[in-house]
Formats: C-alpha cells, structure tokens, sequence
C-alpha cells in the first residue's frame, strides 16, 4: 500500500483514497506523513477525541495546515470563538432555519421545474449547485440578479485550497474576495439604514450593540490601520459572512450530489424512500455518514502529548480525516454499505466545540432536496458513466454528474 502521499495535496485525493486510509486506520492509526510534516489521524474515536480537547488539539493556528492566513470563528481561541458564535446562532435558531425552509422549498421547486420535462440534466449544475447556492445568497441579501456573480466568487475562493503554488489561481481568489467584499460592504450599509428579518440584520444589529468592539482586534485579513469602529466592524463582518459562504456553500452542494449517486447506486433504498418519505431524515445521516462531505481539517498540538502510545510534540500539527473515521469498522458495522435506516451518529459535522455551526440548515436543505426530487424525478439514472470527481484534500467535490430519468408530464 502506497501510504506516503502528501495527504494535504489535492492531486493524493484519487479513488486510491479510500484503502489507504483504511490501511492507516487498521496500521499505523497516528502516521506521521513526511511530506505533508503533520499527524494524521483516521479512527473514529481518535477524531472525537482529538475535536473534543482544544485545550490539547487547538483550532486557533488555524485548521488548513498550508494556509497563512486564518478564516474566523472556525479558527478562534475561547473565549472570542464563543461569543462569536454566540452572536452568529442568532441567525440560525429554529425560527430563522424554518423560515429559510419555505425559501429553500421555493429554490428546490423552481430548480426541478427547470429540468422535470427534460428528462435529462447535469444534476451537479441544474440542482445541487444552486440549492445551497441560493439560500446562502438569499440569507446575506445577494440581489437575484448577481447570483451568478457571487457563484463565481465562492468558486474562485474555495479553488485557493490546496492550490498554494499556482499563482492564477490564488490571485483569482484574492481577487474574488476583493469584489465580494466591496459588494458585501453595501449591503452591510444597506442593512444598517434599513434593518430587515435576516441574518445580516442581526450581525449589523449585534455589530451597533458592540459586540464585535468588545472583541480584541486581531490579524484579520487585510486589517489596515487608521480604520474607525465602523469600517472595522464591517470587516469583521465581511470575514464571518465569507466563511459562512465557503462553508455552507460546497458542503451541502456535495452531500445532495453525493447523497443522490448514492440513491442512484442502491435502487432498492430508493425504493424505500420512494415509499416511506418518514425515512428520509435518517437516510440523510446515512448519506453524510457515507459521502463525508469535509474531508480533513487540521489542529495544532498545545503540549506534548500522545495518542496510542505514540508522542506527538507540542506545536506539531495533526490532520484528522472525516472520511476515514465515518467508515470505520470499530464504529459501524459492515461501514462500506449504504444503508438508509442505519441512522447513524457521524462525524461529517465534526464534533466538540467547533461543531458544524449550519449542521441544522444543511440537514434541512438535504431533508427538503431529497423528498421533492423522489416525489417528482423518482427514477434518476447516470447517462454518461457517473459523477465525475475533482480530487481535493478539503471537500469532495463533484464537478459533474450527468442524469436521465422519465420527463415529467
Ligand atoms: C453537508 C453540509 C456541511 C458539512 C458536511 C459541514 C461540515 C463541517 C465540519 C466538519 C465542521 C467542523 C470544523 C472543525 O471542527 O474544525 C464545520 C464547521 C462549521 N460549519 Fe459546516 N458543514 C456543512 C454545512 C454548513 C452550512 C450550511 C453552514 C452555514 C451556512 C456551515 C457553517 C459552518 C461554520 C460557521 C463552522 C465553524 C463552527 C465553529 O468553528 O464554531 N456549515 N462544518
């Protein structure tokens, strides 16, 4: 078994994957990869463990290893990283995740109106694109008609993972966050003068109650001296809004491509769906549990400590990997089979403080996407050879996947 890859390298992220982090999982659980300088880390248990002591395994060096600079929240220290979420949650209580359902019902139904009679389609670009997509623009008050502006943004940011060397790409998503940024600033003014029931409102509104003043100024990205309390702020809120957009975005667009392969591959569990929609909240997990949408993020090691006997130094950095450990035979019995009433208990959203702050919103979006399309497109199937994959050490991301299926009359 080929083990020695650099595992933060997109191109290590082929099909190969998959067995050799079982074969780390079942030999060397904590392996220390020589080219990647960092622990990683593949058993369920150990990835609990690992997530649930900050103390030991911080988030605050950041959770890319490679990346220089830091994302916000996902990379904050206690006490800030709990006020902030704190103050974020506001915009994610049940009340706010169920009036964005009717949105979402609403961008589900107009995206399978738009293919239904088709009888074909690119399920990535005609559904699971849009989807998460356009929640996310309608929660940071995207006009309609730059839609597509703030797609390519998020694109060309989320590119900027694992490509560090190629200069092309990181200047597009430094351009990228630049524009966004200018046109985050007017709405975030827009929201100011006129407050309305979303979640920029209640940034704004938390913003002008002095909650982000009280935070201690930090490295943020692009922090410039001779800002005033106002500027900062919105910064700061540009920050947060960014990281809920990168986030929120390609995760949930790859758990329904995924989750959908997935129906396609096993029909008698479709079937079952087809019949027993009540199934479909736990056939999510399963989904999740199978996909793993994220997957690795790294911590660093506060004091010398050590996992299985083996020593890990204080400052080295540990890589834990969401995929090995939702597939771990110690956790889930027969854990390569897809089956939709295991309701399993997964790690795709993490676990531990940092735990997956849009779980609620990405399972209701899943939950939705998946009982209108069975009701409507019941018999999807590939029509050219299956999903077409991009290999990268952050996210499964599945770039095409190209259906057909009875046109709907
Ligand atoms: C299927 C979809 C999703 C998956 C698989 C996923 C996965 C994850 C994982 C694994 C973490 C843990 C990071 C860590 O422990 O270092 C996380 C954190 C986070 N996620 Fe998600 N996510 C999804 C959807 C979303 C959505 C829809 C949003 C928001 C719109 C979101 C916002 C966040 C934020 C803000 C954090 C950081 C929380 C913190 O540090 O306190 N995620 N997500």
């Amino acid at each position: 078994m080929d083990i020695d890859v650099p595992y933060l390298a997109a191109p290590s992220w082929d099909p190969r994957m998959k067995d050799r982090l079982r074969w780390l999982q079942d030999n060397e659980p904590v392996y220390w990869s020589e080219a990647d300088e960092l622990w990683v880390i593949t058993r369920f248990a150990d990835i609990s463990y690992v997530s649930k002591h900050q103390e030991l395994f911080t988030s605050a060096e950041g959770v890319r290893p490679a990346l220089g600079s830091k994302l916000g929240l996902i990379d904050e220290a206690e006490p800030r990283h709990g006020h902030l979420r704190a103050m974020i949650n506001r915009g994610f209580t049940p009340r706010m995740v169920k009036k964005l359902e009717e949105t979402f019902l609403e961008i589900t139904t107009e995206a399978i109106d738009a293919v239904a009679k088709k009888g074909e389609c690119d399920f990535v670009d005609a559904i699971a694109v849009p989807l998460p997509l356009l929640l996310i623009a309608e929660m940071m008050g995207i006009h309609k008609k730059d839609r597509q502006r703030f797609h390519n943004w998020s694109d060309a940011m989320i590119a900027g993972d694992g490509n560090f060397d190629n200069p092309d790409i990181m200047a597009a998503a430094g351009n990228a966050f630049v524009e966004y940024s200018s046109y985050l600033t007017d709405i975030l003014e827009t929201r100011r003068r006129e407050p309305q029931d979303d979640l920029v409102s209640i940034l704004v509104g938390a913003d002008e109650e002095g909650l982000l003043k009280k935070f201690e100024n930090r490295d943020v990205m692009g922090e410039a001296a001779g800002m005033d309390h106002g500027e900062l702020a919105n910064h700061e809120l540009i920050m947060l809004l960014t990281l809920l957009m990168v986030a929120g975005n390609e995760t949930t667009r790859n758990g329904i491509s995924g989750g959908m392969q997935l129906l396609i591959e096993h029909p008698d569990q479709r079937q079952r769906l087809i019949e027993d929609p009540a199934l479909i909240p736990g056939a999510v997990e399963e989904m999740l549990r199978v996909v793993s949408p994220v997957h690795s993020f790294g911590r660093t090691v506060t004091q010398d400590t050590e996992i299985h006997g083996q020593k890990i130094r204080e400052g080295e950095k540990v890589l834990i990997v969401y995929p090995a450990g939702n597939r771990d035979p110690r956790e889930f019995e027969d854990p390569d089979t897809f089956r939709i009433d295991r309701n399993p208990s997964h790690l795709a959203f993490g676990i531990g403080s940092h735990f997956c702050l849009g779980a609620n919103l990405a399972r209701m979006e899943m939950r939705v996407a998946f009982r209108e399309l069975l009701a409507r497109i019941p018999d999807m199937e590939f029509s050219a050879g299956g999903p077409v994959l991009k290999p990268s050490s952050l996210v499964r991301s599945c770039t095409e996947m190209k259906v057909r299926f009875t046109p709907e009359a």
